[in-house]
């Protein structure tokens, strides 16, 4: 039991038992490919873990944004493919979400999915913070577990949350501000530093009342900036250059006033020397979101040097899924930082708000008393 939750010792005897696992294997596919199948071995502990003690492992994973009905576009089947070279035996089932009842969370769906099978386990981190029918359903029916992923998630992150070496500093980017405010809020309570980059930082700058031409922002979201920067502002650091393109399309550098017909992609030179310095001094890193618009190679250059200092730093890195970790593949640096989580907003609603849906629902699992 870890925090109230059952792990896999607390099944018991499962040999011969059928067993339900929650993964998280929604991983990029382009033309059929799997691009990335970082989620999917990252579930191989807990599967093995099962086959070794005979037990009869079915996994169940949802796949990309189906809307409640069957659509090929999202079937599993390249899931199946790779999970069938990594872990022989072990059975997939369909697109969760080509059921209704999955995100309405449903009882009858769940009736059906635990169908036959006598134990239920988690290790879906990156799907956690969804109160949907696999996650939060199961765990009041069967004994049930958190798995080793699952388990390895939360003790990362809630050490950085209640419990961080200090300077603890977090690095947040990415194109959306709306959904991540609450975290922005949370994260300034525990962090000594928070750099602020990727499109995220134009709303920010615009509330400083910034020019930032015609950068992406959130207009409804500058009040909310505004008060922040003035109840936090002495840990907020913003870019102070910028890279875009000017109203010809041209290449250019700028100060952090964007000129009219200007669009900013990337945080600067300067800011990213000076982030990769708050990064270098840090005894615990947090890093969600690229700086900048990385899939273009004349943008990439603020989240390459970001990557390179949290590989450099002698800190305690984590890197907070999607697109970060992304990059971190890309330039060749996933080895190089202390842990890789595989979940983007989970880890971002763990950090927030110290619990998930999906832990929840396991602490009233019955084998949890
Ligand atoms: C993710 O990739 O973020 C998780 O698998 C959750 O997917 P969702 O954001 O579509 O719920
Ligand atoms: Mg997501």
């Amino acid at each position: 039991m870890i925090r109230g939750i059952p792990t896999l010792d607390d099944l018991g005897d499962v040999s011969g038992k059928r067993v339900l696992v929650r993964a998280d294997f929604n991983v990029p596919i382009e033309d059929g490919n799997i691009t990335d199948d970082f989620r999917i071995r990252a579930a191989l502990p807990t599967l093995n873990w099962l086959r070794d003690r005979g037990a009869t492992v079915v996994c169940a994973t949802h796949l990309g944004r189906p809307k409640g009905a069957p659509d090929p576009k999202y079937s599993v089947e390249p899931v199946r493919a790779r999970l069938a070279e990594l872990a022989p035996g072990v059975e997939l089932l369909e697109n969760l979400r080509f059921d209704p009842g999955e995100e309405g969370n449903k009882p009858e769906f769940v009736d059906t999915l635990i169908e036959g099978v006598e134990l239920y386990v988690n290790d879906a981190f990156g799907a956690s913070h969804r109160a949907h029918a696999s996650i939060v359903g199961p765990p009041h029916r069967l004994p049930s577990a958190m798995g080793l992923l699952l388990a390895k998630e939360v003790e990362v992150l809630l050490v950085l949350r209640n419990d961080p070496k200090r300077p603890f500093v977090a690095v947040l980017g990415g194109a959306k501000i709306s959904d991540k405010l609450g975290v922005v809020e949370a994260l300034l309570d525990v962090v000594d530093s928070l750099a602020i980059g990727g499109a995220m930082c134009f709303t920010f700058l615009a509330a400083q009342g910034k020019r930032i031409g015609d950068s992406l922002f959130e207009p409804d979201q500058v009040d909310t900036c505004a008060r922040i920067l003035e109840q936090q502002g002495s840990k907020v650091h913003l870019p102070e250059d910028i890279i875009g393109l000017d109203a010809t399309g041209n290449l250019a550098t700028w100060g952090t006033n964007v000129p009219d017909g200007g669009k900013g992609f990337d945080i600067g030179p300067g800011t990213a020397a000076a982030f990769s310095d708050i990064v270098m001094e840090a005894r615990t890193v947090f890093w969600n979101g690229p700086m900048g618009m990385f899939e273009d190679d004349r943008f990439a250059a603020g989240t390459r040097t970001l990557a390179q200092a949290m590989a450099d730093t002698k800190a305690f890195t984590v890197v907070g899924g999607g697109d970060s970790a992304a990059a971190l593949a890309e330039f060749r640096l996933d080895d190089e930082v202390d842990h890789v989580s595989t979940g983007g907003g989970a880890s971002l609603e763990l950090l927030e708000l110290g619990d998930l849906p999906g832990l929840v629902a396991l602490r009233e699992a019955p084998n949890a008393h």
